[in-house]
């Protein structure tokens, strides 16, 4: 059985104080619901990932990851964040290769191979990210983006490296634009997913990675989406920064 996930990306958004708080009522609001193996996650910007760790306010079933780090060890990077530095204060997942990681600063796929790397070689877990565009979808080319995107930047794992790794699809048209994929686009292009892991892996593999959908994502659609069958959760951006409707969103998973 998979595992199934719903973490929230609250990308450049809350203070310390609004982070705490947030953390606090999403605690209040599944407090009495039964998780029943499923995971929940969050993933505050840098400066408040400790914080919102060591809060003595939250549900321990909250996991609380960061949103990026830098590929390297240490050094004279100014403005950076090393892997070390999250494993130490307890953090154990991070997000890697989110669209606007990729539109807005840059990174390609080599460089978010590099960046897997450092994280696994200091035992964080990933949340990998990836997805075609508009146009690309339109041009009918998402299944060989995708594909290039997962064999460039994971395909030189090991298989035990793999048990390391959360994949997010996340189509960029669907991002924080209100226009979700359908359930049925998600299912295609999950079950191709699962298919590419099949070819470059094993059967076994590929039926055991966790595949999130994320765009959009919300209370009112959250079900229909999480019930298709290669849907494993969701990486929710918006809807993560209201208590009620993450929680709501948790409770859409089966
Ligand atoms: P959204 O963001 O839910 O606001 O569309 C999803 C994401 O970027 O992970």
């Amino acid at each position: 059985m998979r595992t199934k996930i719903v973490a929230g990306n609250w990308k450049m958004n809350l203070t310390r104080d609004e982070s705490l708080q947030l953390v606090a009522d999403i605690g209040g609001e599944i407090q009495n619901h039964d998780l029943n193996g499923n995971r929940v996650m969050v993933f505050p910007p840098f400066i408040n990932v400790g914080y919102v760790m060591d809060s003595g306010n939250r549900n321990q079933q909250i996991e609380v990851g960061a949103q990026n780090l830098h590929q390297a060890e240490s050094g004279a990077y100014t403005g950076e964040v090393a892997a070390s530095m999250l494993t130490n204060i307890g953090v154990n997942s991070v997000i890697l290769g989110h669209s606007e990681r990729r539109e807005y600063f840059h990174e390609d796929d080599d460089l978010l191979k590099e960046k897997v790397d450092a994280a696994l070689k200091n035992g964080l877990e990933v949340v990998f990210c990836f997805g075609e565009k508009l146009f690309e979808r339109q041009a009918g080319n998402h299944f060989a983006i995708v594909e290039q995107q997962l064999k460039k930047a994971l395909f030189h794992l090991s298989e035990k490296d793999w048990e390391k790794i959360i994949l997010a699809y996340e189509p960029v048209w669907a991002i924080g634009t209100g226009m979700t994929a359908t359930p049925e686009q998600a299912q295609e292009m999950h079950a191709f997913i699962r298919k590419t892991l099949t070819k470059g892996y094993s059967e076994k593999l590929a039926e055991s990675i966790s595949i999130l959908y994320g765009g959009s994502v919300k209370p009112n659609n959250a079900e229909e989406i999480f019930g298709k069958t290669d849907v494993d959760g969701g990486l929710i951006g918006g809807a993560s920064l209201k208590a009620a409707d993450f929680a709501a969103i948790i409770k859409a998973l089966s």
